[in-house]
């Protein structure tokens, strides 16, 4: 019997979603077009999980769908022809609909015609070509993900369940589709290991069996898509537990010999829940989670790694400034507070901060810590336009007196205004 979700889908989606979708589902059943909700939204919509963004696939042409609903509700239509996928620009649907305009987060949706994928050879990217449902659920990783949720007409709600789906999601299992899927695309073996964290699913003993054989290919993937890959581990919950694993199946060291995980980095990156309590520029739980991992490697194994990933500009910098300032952390227990801060303000605060973390208790520790949240602040209250007043002819000079009364400030030589502009004085 036919399982219908339309009750969870209703109490799961809020009004302005799913006011949404019937505009899109009445108009392609006006059109006589399936259209379904397919992959991860399903999967978590039985989970229990909370997930609001959706795949919308139609069976038939999505880009003549978009324009008849771009016709009635207006909106710009960006199409992909060569993909059969549209982009409908829903802002002005928000702003007419009562209900809709509850939800800004939302300002396009997306419309996929059903395809299948064929490879050209193994970690190619896949030739698309138009297919009907079937298809769309056959060219997918893995069965938990090839659930769809019918919205057009009478079938609103009705779970389509080709491949088993549901019984793995009900055992907890991570299985592919046939046995050619990661020599297909291995990324998702990448995949696989991310849901199974996530989740606490298992793998499947056959799926894991094909590990061996396409581990090989990884060299075949390009910087971007193995790095998207990194990026979506990094920015899982369970990121340390995940990072093992793919170590433990030998799932790193194919992307890079210099890439592996210990409770040393174990230790490192259950520090990265830590938000400190001022800004840092570029701090993001990702690029934090980076730095944490890699810290320990040489500036050389970074430059390297840095070109099978091809890092960020802002990433690569604070990977190699982080790793150079934990090798010479030891130089900074007996620096004086100015002299930490001359060599300091070389480096990206977000790198500081990642080494603070990870650096062992102590006072160079300590020394990280009081410039992030006092040192780096301190200036002096004399500036260039004073000293301009004062007569002094521009140049390096302004520079030179300017450091000179900010060391004063850090190192405890003058702590009021009067006492800066004694030492002003004397230094004019
Ligand atoms: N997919 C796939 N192979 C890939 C990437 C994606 O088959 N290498 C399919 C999966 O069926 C997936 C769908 O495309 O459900 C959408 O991919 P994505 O948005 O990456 O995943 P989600 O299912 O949304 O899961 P997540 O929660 O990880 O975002």
């Amino acid at each position: 019997m036919t399982r219908v979700l339309d009750d969870l889908l209703r109490k799961t989606l809020p009004e302005p979603r799913l006011d949404l979708i019937r505009r899109v589902a009445d108009e392609a059943s006006a059109l006589k077009m399936p259209i379904y909700i397919v992959g991860g939204f399903v999967r978590d919509l039985v989970l229990g999980r909370d997930g609001l963004d959706f795949d919308l696939v139609v069976e038939g042409n999505a880009i003549a769908l978009a324009h008849s609903l771009a016709s009635k509700y207006g909106g710009k239509v960006t199409a992909h022809e060569k993909f059969g996928t549209a982009k409908i620009d829903i802002r002005e649907w928000m702003l007419e609909s009562s209900k809709a305009n509850e939800d800004y987060s939302l300002v396009s949706i997306d419309l996929i015609s059903s395809r299948s994928e064929t490879y050209k050879h193994p970690a190619a990217l896949p030739t698309v070509k138009m297919g009907s449902i079937e298809d769309d659920i056959r060219r997918r990783d893995f069965t938990i993900n090839t659930l769809a949720v019918r919205l057009d007409g009478p079938h609103f709600g009705e779970l389509r369940d080709d491949l088993g789906g549901l019984d793995d999601l009900e055992k907890k299992i991570i299985r592919v589709l046939h046995e050619r899927s990661f020599n297909d695309d291995p990324t998702r073996m990448y995949r696989a290991v991310r849901y199974e964290q996530r989740y606490g699913f298992k793998i499947a003993d056959e799926t894991l069996a094909l590990i061996p054989e396409a581990r090989a290919l990884v060299d075949k993937l390009s910087a971007q898509r193995i790095r998207h890959e990194l990026d979506l581990i990094l920015e899982e919950p369970h990121v340390a537990s995940l990072l093992a694993r793919l170590a433990e199946l030998d799932l790193l060291k194919p992307i890079h010999a210099a890439l592996s995980f210990d409770d040393a980095a174990r230790q490192r990156l259950d520090k990265a829940n830590f938000s400190p309590d001022y800004s840092v520029q570029h701090l993001t739980p990702a690029n934090l989670r980076w730095l944490l991992w890699l810290i320990n490697l040489s500036e050389k194994q970074i430059e390297s790694v840095n070109k099978r990933l091809h890092f960020t500009s802002i990433l690569y910098n604070a990977l190699a400034a982080s790793s150079n300032l934990l090798f010479s952390l030891s130089s900074f227990v007996d620096l004086k507070p100015s002299q930490c801060v001359t060599q300091l303000d070389e480096f990206p605060p977000f790198s500081i901060y990642a080494v603070s973390l990870a650096a062992p208790t102590g006072k160079s520790k300590e020394n990280l810590e009081k410039y992030l949240t006092e040192w780096r602040h301190i200036k002096p209250k004399t500036t260039g336009h004073d000293l301009k007043k004062l007569g002094i002819e521009p140049g390096p000079k302004y520079q030179e007196i300017l450091w000179t009364l900010r060391a004063a400030w850090l190192d405890g030589k003058v702590a009021n205004g009067q006492e800066e502009e004694s030492l002003l004085k004397s230094i004019l």
